[in-house]
């Protein structure tokens, strides 16, 4: 039997891409988020692309109860799951004391807390079948805290740390612990971001993407250059060069 792979965030941009790239390669798919009718549409094309089965499930993330049975329930329709891919996130702008609790607290919820209860869940249910592999997707925000953006890049570090401890704690387990990282790729989240440097487009990003996973690495930047450079001088970069105009 082929492989599963259940995917959040996959009726838009990069978790929409991925699963068609996953169809391609014939795997099983459970898709997952809030508007189920856009997976209904959804499911007939990855049919058609080629996977043997795919399971539509809602899921809001803002939720974090929802998470363990939504995974469950889709675990079952394709009897167990290979793959789970932390995908689904948002990134609103959060200036500090300009923006609203609401999106603050949205952020942490969906991208941090719903994130990291996704490879809970996912976890739980590798450590009862003997293994499997999870992937979160942070981002290249997760470097530097981006000025407008506190709290989108507070989040996908905090993703990070989650997932760097999993593979501690997973060490002597059957569980792959992979991260990618994306730089910018061209979709709904960041199409109103004025700068977008080295932007691919989604396809070619969920490409790359699929191949991580398969390839099962432990970290990757998307694409890995420039971003893996890149990155690590967002880090070192001096504070005035980041600030924003003088209003
Ligand atoms: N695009 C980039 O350049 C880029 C760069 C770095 C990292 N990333 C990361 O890649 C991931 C996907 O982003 P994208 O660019 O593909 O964005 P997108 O096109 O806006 O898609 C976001 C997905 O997340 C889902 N989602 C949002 N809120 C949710 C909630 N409360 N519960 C469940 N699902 C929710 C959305 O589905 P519904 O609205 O139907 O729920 C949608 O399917 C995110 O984690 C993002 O941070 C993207």
């Amino acid at each position: 039997m082929s492989r599963a792979v259940l995917i959040t965030g996959a009726s838009s941009g990069i978790g929409e891409a991925l699963a068609y790239e996953f169809a391609r390669r014939g795997y099983r798919l459970a898709v997952l988020a809030r508007r189920v009718a856009a997976l209904q549409e959804l499911e007939i094309a990855l049919r058609a692309a080629g996977s043997p089965q795919v399971v539509v499930h809602a899921l809001d993330l803002r939720d974090p109860a929802e998470i363990e049975p939504a995974l469950s329930a889709c675990a079952e329709m394709l009897g167990g799951l290979d793959i789970v891919v932390a995908n689904a996130g948002i990134a609103p702008r959060t200036p500090v004391g300009r923006g609203t609790l609401a999106d603050l607290q949205e952020t942490i919820a969906v991208d941090l807390t719903g994130a990291c209860a996704t490879v809970d869940a996912a976890v739980r249910h590798f450590r009862a079948r003997g293994g499997g592999q999870v992937v979160g997707i942070t981002s290249i925000a997760r470097y530097r805290g981006l000025p407008n953006f506190g709290a989108y890049s507070a989040a996908k570090e905090g993703l990070h740390r989650y997932l760097q401890a999993l593979r501690a704690e997973s060490w002597h387990e059957q569980i792959t612990v992979t991260e990618l990282a994306p730089g910018y790729i061209d979709t709904p989240l960041n199409r109103a971001v004025r700068s977008r440097p080295f932007v691919i487009d989604v396809e070619t990003g969920a490409r790359l993407m699929a191949d991580l996973i398969e390839r099962r690495v432990a970290y990757a930047t998307v694409p890995a250059l420039p971003w893996r450079i890149a990155g690590r001088l967002l880090q070192l970069l001096p504070t005035r060069l980041l600030a924003p105009r003088r209003p």
